[in-house]
């Protein structure tokens, strides 16, 4: 039974300083559906819904709520006809408290009403632990947004945005930093809403989400409308073909690299309370994972490796040499790379430009004399866009101007440009699409065969399996668990990253 849709967007169409982005898409969303939004990186998904959030204006089109015709000029009024939405890019006030944040826009007051009343900041940090404990999610309410990791912070926008009572929920993959234990609880509360009739519009480049979740499915490529239809009517691999316009045959392709002696030695490497006593070797034309779940410790290990905590003890042996890594500059010296996870605090300068960024760590080794040749600069980015497939009108644009997936392109491109021997990536594929995971995958592959070494956190046990050839497992700050890749599986690695026996000893030597 098809009922009146809830949401219409008709002949939408926008571009982007002459740049056609969306052309006549369509989308017809039905009251407690979740109704995923799929398509490669930039076809137009998150602009299509900051259309409809009223951050972006269509130049042509219409869009329907219960039949009738509404506009949205920005979110607030979007807000107020019950539509929210939780964005790709992330953008908390960090000086805000979680509560703070939760209640944006509709403090909890005390006192008269008018300019006497005062933010009730107790009662909101109440209200928050009650919410946060319905679900069970373990973030302090009182925290600064500014100490939240990516995963944390995600979580109190998905809580924000649910606890709003909205019709239509936006959720700009809500998962890409988030574990599965999280995700359990995300989906919950999907299916609750559901029930009580509130449409979900999802966005995620996670196949096995989309089809334990969605309800039916819309794909957009390079800015058109290419199909809708139910999820039950489509598998996988119809869905890649969809997507991408033709079939994708192995999205693990796994490439034979020599592997030869240690490059990297740690020893005991702490950055105490989140990480403890690690010790591992890397080897040359390794690929070593790193899984875990969220918490673990994962990302500040690399970055104390990388000289980001000036406070890290233990010691680091590069190709047999001692070295001392204070600082990133030292890390990179040692030819080390560090793509990292929070591309937007740590890997890029949004308001720089595309070609600015790809450069900026490698200005020394491109111009040792310190004068740079803005020929040979455009010849070296020109080489790195077409090499990592980076979708982008001119290499001159702000890195803001992107699409998420291919921001993530550009923070890959800067770190190899530099040559490193030691490429460590946190998770790499973090919102890239299908097509282009494998493309990361085969240069990953690239790089071991050319004799360097990676290092790779990733939450996705089915990448970190497919793509590694030895995996760390990490809980609460230590490496409980080694498996060679004859031994790779699921269970085992779930075993070992939920193993927390922080013993009480060592409460005591913090
Ligand atoms: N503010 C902007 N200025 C200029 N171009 C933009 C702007 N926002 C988006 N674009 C361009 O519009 C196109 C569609 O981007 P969009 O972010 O909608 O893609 P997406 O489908 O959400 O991709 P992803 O999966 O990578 O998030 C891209 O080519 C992008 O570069
Ligand atoms: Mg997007």
């Amino acid at each position: 039974m098809v009922s009146v849709p809830i949401l219409e967007m008709k002949n939408i169409n926008k571009s982007f300083s002459s740049v056609k982005v969306l052309n006549d898409v369509q989308l017809s969303i039905q009251p407690g559906e979740v109704h995923a939004l799929m398509g490669e990186n930039g076809a137009g998904k998150s602009t299509l819904m900051n259309i409809l959030m009223g951050v972006h204006s269509a130049d042509s089109g219409e869009i329907y709520l219960d039949g009738a015709k509404i506009v949205n000029s920005n979110p607030k009024e979007a807000m107020a006809k019950g539509i929210s939405m939780i964005h790709q890019e992330l953008n908390p006030v960090l000086d805000m408290d979680v509560s703070e944040n939760i209640f944006l826009g509709r403090e909890i007051k005390k006192g008269t009403s008018g300019i006497l009343s005062i933010v009730n900041k107790k009662q909101m940090r109440h209200e928050t632990q009650k919410l946060f404990d319905a679900v069970g999610i373990d973030i302090q309410p009182s925290a600064l947004m500014r100490d939240l990791s990516v995963a944390q912070s995600q979580l109190v926008e998905i809580i924000k945005a649910i606890s709003i009572s909205a019709r239509i929920i936006i959720m700009d993959e809500p998962t890409s930093a988030i574990t599965e234990k999280e995700v359990d609880i995300l989906f919950e509360q999907i299916r609750k809403l559901r029930e009580s009739g509130v449409a979900i519009i999802y966005i995620s480049h996670k196949m096995e989400e989309i089809f334990s979740i969605a309800d039916s499915i819309t794909v957009l490529r390079d800015g058109q409308f290419v199909s809708s239809d139910n999820a039950s009517n489509l598998n996988k691999d119809k869905l890649i073909k969809l997507m991408v316009g033709r079939e994708l045959t192995e999205i693990f392709p796994k490439t034979e690299a020599e592997i030869g002696e240690v490059v990297m030695e740690v020893n005991n490497y702490s950055f105490k309370p989140k990480v403890r006593n690690v010790n591992f070797n890397l080897r040359r034309g390794e690929i070593l994972g790193i899984a875990g779940l969220v918490g673990a410790g994962r990302s500040e290990l690399v970055e104390a490796l990388f000289g980001v905590h000036k406070s890290a003890e233990g010691s680091l042996f590069i190709n047999g040499q001692d070295v001392k890594i204070r600082q990133t500059g030292d890390a990179i010296k040692n030819k080390i790379a560090l793509i990292t996870e929070d591309r937007k605090q740590t890997g890029l300068n949004l308001i720089a430009s595309i070609e600015d960024n790809i450069t900026i760590v490698s200005l020394d080794k491109l111009f040792p004399r310190g004068v740079i040749n803005r020929h040979k600069e455009d010849e070296v980015v020109d080489k790195s866009i077409v090499k990592f497939g980076v979708k982008a009108a001119s290499k001159k644009n702000k890195v803001q101007s992107l699409s998420g997936g291919n921001q993530q392109k550009v923070v890959i491109a800067k770190w190899l440009l530099t040559d490193p021997q030691i490429i460590i990536m946190d998770e790499p594929t973090r919102g890239i699409d299908v097509g282009a995971k494998r493309d990361i995958y085969l240069l990953i592959g690239e790089l071991v065969k050319a004799g360097k070494s990676v290092l790779m956190i990733s939450s996705e046990i089915q990448e970190v399996m497919g793509v590694a050839d030895r995996i760390l497992v990490m809980a609460e700050g230590r490496i409980t668990g080694e498996l060679e890749r004859k031994d790779f599986s699921q269970e085992k690695i779930m075993h070992y990253a939920s193993q927390f026996n922080r013993g009480k000893e060592d409460e005591e030597t913090e």
